[in-house]
């Protein structure tokens, strides 16, 4: 599957740092800690080195580098089966590392379970939405507030997120199975963004919609990039992902095979040949 996809030039696992110059910085350019002068420069909110795991014998990431930085949108795109599910959750905490480091804010996270990586602002909209379907769609968005139930502002998040998504409000007594796909992928967001995230991943949001609900999803995704959300989107649907992303990377049987800018990857010759139809 996907054979045309290997760069000829690209030995296994290696990045082509080239098509990397425009907006993120590879680790040595910011020995000093200090922000360059592009976007996306400077310390990563997220940092991944040599992230391997596996199922049972079978390893499904082979030593992945991946670093997000404050403000950044960042997809990572590839076919089904390429590592994409797994990769976030290492990231949530869900799935053990054989080797590797996800540092986050500066801080080691290897040790730290899933649910206080919750509470460091880390949320996944996971693949399928996984709404509870028999709570009603306002249950389903508080309990995304449940990590932060004390806050005296929930109630207002509440009120923004109606107005965010007014279809939520007009069905917020009905049960979440009732919902078309859009709306779950909306109460997914939804629930998510009720936990406040200073880091949101977002698993396959188009995934079995039609293409004006994906048109509005992706729309959503921008207009929380344009709020300063930091976001690391991972999508099949490469062109749509890669089309708001400030930056990219191409994972391809558990390597990344390609990483620049959205625009950089949506013109790659090997990237179109995969992903966007020649
Ligand atoms: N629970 C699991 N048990 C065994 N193998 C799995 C499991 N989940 C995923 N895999 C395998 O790991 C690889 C990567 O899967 P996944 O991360 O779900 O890919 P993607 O999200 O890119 O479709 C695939 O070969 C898949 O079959
Ligand atoms: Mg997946």
């Amino acid at each position: 599957m996907n054979a045309t996809l290997s760069t000829p030039t690209t030995p296994r696992g290696e990045q082509r740092a080239a098509a990397f110059n425009d907006g993120g910085a590879s680790p040595g350019d910011r020995a000093d800690g200090s922000a360059g002068p592009m976007a996306g420069s400077g310390t990563p909110l997220l940092d991944l080195k040599g992230i391997r795991t596996g199922y049972g014998r079978i390893e499904a990431l082979h030593g992945l580098d991946v670093a997000i930085h404050p403000g950044e949108t960042v997809a990572l795109v590839g076919a089904n089966g390429a590592g994409k599910s797994t990769l976030l959750k290492v990231i949530s905490g869900l799935q053990p590392l054989t080797a590797g480091t996800v540092t986050f804010d500066g801080e080691d996270l290897n040790r730290r379970k899933a649910a206080d990586r919750v509470h460091r602002g880390i949320i996944q909209v996971p693949e399928g939405r996984q709404v509870f379907a028999g709570l009603s769609v306002e249950d389903n968005l508080m309990l995304g507030a449940f990590s932060r139930r004390r806050d005296k502002d929930v109630a207002d998040n509440l009120e923004a997120m109606y107005q965010r998504f007014p279809i939520l409000k007009e069905k917020r007594r009905l049960h979440a199975g009732n919902l078309s796909g859009g709306q779950q992928q909306m109460l997914a967001m939804g629930r998510a963004l009720m936990a406040k995230p200073r880091l949101l991943l977002l698993d396959e949001p188009s995934m079995g919609l039609a293409p004006l609900i994906i048109e509005e999803i992706f729309g959503i995704i921008t207009e929380l990039k344009r709020e300063g959300i930091t976001i690391f989107v991972v999508e099949q649907n490469a062109s749509e992902a890669l089309a708001i992303a400030d930056r990219g990377y191409v994972l391809e049987t558990g390597d990344i095979v390609a990483t620049g800018s959205g625009e950089t990857l949506l013109n790659d010759d090997s990237v179109k040949a995969a992903y966007l139809g020649g």
